[in-house]
């Protein structure tokens, strides 16, 4: 089972929100779409499952166009950020309830007079029996007679995740699911979901803002920006190998550190220091250089610039140095053990150094410059 996203468009009046999407999720994959609000997530996800048309462009699965295929006949589960659960039902009854509307007719439903149908109760009790097994894997047995007013925001999750599972769906689309939770519970949910991945073996496809449960959970990452899909990775293809400046932003937390460089003589200066030579670029070309606070370094000899302490943020087994670099206007931060910390100053001038192989070139449209930067 392969989802492919062909050339999707999709505009509202006159705004564009889905730019030229191509992607292709494989069977079984957990894939992430992750970027900041507005940027289309929702929309393409909406797209994928039918409840929106794209304005132009192709969602097909299994080597099927499913344009003109209605939702409900996608078979894809979607699993949404509000649960939308029955608050009148029962957990055994809202897991029921799309078993039944797929599988019984009309007459069938209808109390009393199904009684008298012939092949109703196996039906039924069938159903009961996928129910049953869907709450063993979700550990909801003992909730089942609950009513969702009754429930913790983790539990009411479980039972939206076990609405969708029953359903059998060839793959789940998730919008968010874990935002309405508080901040231990939605980490806690985080494994829960990457084990339930792991014991279903279905496509997951998960929507979030947040780049930290995109790099935690995802076999892959699409990342978008302004209807623009613009990386497609590995979460550690994303964080070590970004391919354009708004990646290697907003992956990783702490952000990254930018740095204003320009190309001289094919040197590489940031504040006339030489960081590289040999980098073929124009003359006077404008360079951003950012590399991430763990891949900077404190060091006595073969410094590359000085950094002046502002603060010092205390983690427990880190400590981040919040500060300046001369003649640069963003802040800098800098990633050292806590004993290396207890040590300085704020105020202090320190000697840095810039791991070179994290350095991430990027040309002033963001675009990275795959140049080697050699030790100097
Ligand atoms: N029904 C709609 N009518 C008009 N604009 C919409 C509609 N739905 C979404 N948009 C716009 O499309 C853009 C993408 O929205 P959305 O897909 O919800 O973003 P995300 O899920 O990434 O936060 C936003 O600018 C939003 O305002
Ligand atoms: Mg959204």
């Amino acid at each position: 089972m392969n989802i492919s996203l062909n050339q999707i468009t999709k505009s509202y009046d006159n705004t564009q929100v889905l730019n030229n999407i191509n992607l292709s999720i494989n069977e079984g994959e957990f894939l992430t779409l992750v970027g900041p609000s507005g940027c289309g997530k929702s929309t393409l996800l909406r797209v994928i499952a039918g409840l929106e048309n794209a304005s132009s462009g192709d969602v097909i699965i299994n080597n099927q166009s499913m344009n003109k295929v209605r939702p409900n006949k996608r078979n894809l589960a979607m699993v949404f950020q509000s649960y939308a659960l029955y608050p009148h039902l029962t957990v055994k009854e809202n897991m029921l309830t799309p078993l039944k509307l797929k599988q019984l007719s009309f007459w069938q439903r209808q109390p009393i007079i199904n009684r008298f149908i012939p092949g109703v109760k196996t039906k039924v009790s069938n159903m009961m029996e996928t129910v049953n097994e869907v709450s063993k894997t979700l550990r909801l047995e003992k909730l089942l007679e609950r009513k969702p007013g009754a429930l913790s925001g983790g539990q009411r999750q479980r039972v939206a995740l076990g609405r969708a599972m029953v359903r059998n769906p060839v793959a789940f689309l998730m919008d968010e699911p874990l935002s309405n939770l508080d901040a231990a519970l939605r980490v806690h949910m985080r494994s829960e979901l990457v084990e339930l991945h792991k014991k279903l073996g279905s496509t997951f496809i998960y929507v979030t803002h947040d780049q930290a449960e995109a790099l935690t959970m995802s076999n892959r990452i699409a990342l978008m920006m302004d209807g623009d899909l613009i990386q497609v990775g590995t979460p550690e293809e994303l964080y070590h190998n970004p391919q354009d400046k708004r990646v290697a932003e907003f992956i990783g937390s702490p952000k990254i550190n930018t740095l204003k460089a320009k190309v001289s003589n094919g040197n590489l200066l940031v504040n006339e220091y030489r960081l590289a030579k040999g980098i073929s670029l124009p003359e006077d070309s404008e360079i951003d250089l950012c590399v991430r606070p763990e891949d900077v370094h404190l060091t006595e000899e073969n410094a590359d610039l000085s950094f002046k302490i502002h603060h010092k943020e205390y983690l427990g087994s880190d400590c981040f140095l919040h500060g300046s670099i001369e003649n640069q206007n963003q802040n800098f931060l800098v990633r050292v053990k806590p004993s290396e910390a207890a040590l300085l100053t704020i105020d202090q001038h320190v000697n840095i150094r810039l791991q070179r192989e994290f350095c991430f070139l990027f040309d002033d449209l963001g675009r990275r410059i795959n140049s080697e930067l050699s030790n100097v």
